[in-house]
């Protein structure tokens, strides 16, 4: 029997099956309720002006350094994840938090900083896909495992940064820590000072790069938990004996980086400096000649000789603007395939116009706050992050 295949009907489902409409789930935030400027429009950078010196000093921009160059100009501080926390804890008469990140970031900014304060991300589809591989109910059926085993008490969960606020929560109300690329092996420390084992979400690369090039753990202290097969395709004694549960997740901006672009760039370009960020892979990491968090990227590059060469493996906005503001170094993307962090991306000037304009109008617009339960106990994981010794 042959069947014909017949267009689906005009339903939503149907027209995001056929490529078209908005996904109300994963498009959140595209559809602004007010006026969204054409990207068009010429006069997008004197209006975020305009907006942003009627706000004065009632709005503070945090901008990290995969944002692009356009939404990175009006950004009062730039920096990596833990310096952006930090800033936002910093800055209790800002009426309005401006955060120009994903969502995690933005979070974590809500969380530390005082209730009247607003926090804003001017595009709520700025999520992160890394972050979004733990979810609360899959760690909660992990710990419960632990627990079963009887090794829940013996375990310190460790959360990176680029993890949901209800990941921070659930760290927070189980003696753990937030960690960020700029101190992971300090939260390792601290961590294994109190408990036999880490569990580390929800970042694979970072976890095992921390614990074994940093720590000086063996691979085989390590094992990879994956939250899609039964008891995390782990046995008993697996969990029982790894000193490292790392939760099977990645960026998949980082994760691109291969070993054959470390290979293939250093036949390229005789005497390059291989410098990557430690989301990239173990056998990347190891392969190059420096590894730290966006902000040691860029410190190194700002420290490195007239002439020299750089590879560099992170997100292409900042590699791009650091090839552009060092015309004395030869600055190049680590892979021949260019990409950018596409939820980063998201935030654009015509959305930072919207939302510096919405506010000089009095409305505050995608405001992002977490529940005060979460926020407690995700403080509690925040703050011991930012007082590591
Ligand atoms: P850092 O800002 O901690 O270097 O992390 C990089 C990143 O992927 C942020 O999303
Ligand atoms: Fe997430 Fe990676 Fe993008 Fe950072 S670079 S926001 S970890 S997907």
């Amino acid at each position: 029997m042959t069947s014909t295949w017949v267009e689906p009907s005009n339903t939503a489902a149907a027209l995001l099956l056929l490529g078209r409409g908005t996904d109300p789930d994963s498009e959140r935030g595209v559809d602004c309720p007010g006026e969204l400027p054409p990207p068009s429009d010429p006069n997008l950078v004197a209006r975020a002006t305009a907006a942003k010196a009627k706000l004065g000093q009632r709005v503070f921009v945090l901008g990290h350094h995969y944002q692009r160059d356009e939404v990175i100009q009006f950004a009062d501080v730039t920096g990596d994840s833990f310096k952006l926390a930090r800033e936002a804890a910093a800055r209790p008469d800002a009426e309005y938090i401006l955060f120009c990140g994903v969502h995690f970031m933005a979070e974590s900014a809500d969380i530390l900083t005082s209730e009247k304060q607003r926090v804003i991300l001017p595009d709520l589809a700025a999520g992160c896909s890394m972050a979004d591989m733990a979810a609360l109910p899959q760690v909660e059926t992990a710990w419960e495992l632990l627990e079963e085993l009887g090794v829940a008490g013996s375990t310190v969960p460790v959360t990176y940064m680029n993890s949901s606020a209800d990941i921070k929560g659930f760290v927070g109300r189980n003696g753990g820590v937030v960690c960020t690329s700029s101190n992971a092996e300090r939260a390792l420390r601290w961590a294994f000072e109190r408990g036999q084992r880490v569990l580390f979400l929800p970042d694979q690369h970072l976890g095992r790069n921390t614990a074994v090039l940093e720590m000086g753990l063996d691979a085989d202290d390590c094992v990879l938990y994956d939250p899609h097969k039964p008891g995390g395709g782990l046995t008993a004694q697996q969990l029982r004996e790894a000193k490292m549960i790392l939760w099977r997740g990645h960026c998949s901006v980082h994760g691109r980086f291969t070993l054959s672009s470390v290979n293939e760039v250093r036949m390229r370009v005789p005497g390059v400096n291989v410098l990557v960020h430690p989301e990239c892979r173990y056998e990347v990491v190891t392969a190059a000649d420096y590894v730290g968090s966006t902000e040691y990227i860029i410190k190194m590059i700002e420290a490195a000789p007239a002439g020299s060469a750089w590879a560099v493996g992170t997100e292409l906005n900042l590699v791009r603007r650091l090839a552009n503001a060092h015309p004395d170094k030869q600055i190049m993307f680590l892979d021949r395939a260019v990409c950018y962090c596409s939820t980063m991306n998201r935030i654009d000037l015509p959305h930072l116009v919207w939302a510096l304009e919405e506010l000089v109008a009095g409305r505050i617009v995608n405001q992002i706050t977490v529940d005060p339960d979460t926020a407690h106990h995700a403080r509690v994981a925040l703050d011991q992050m930012l007082a590591l010794p």
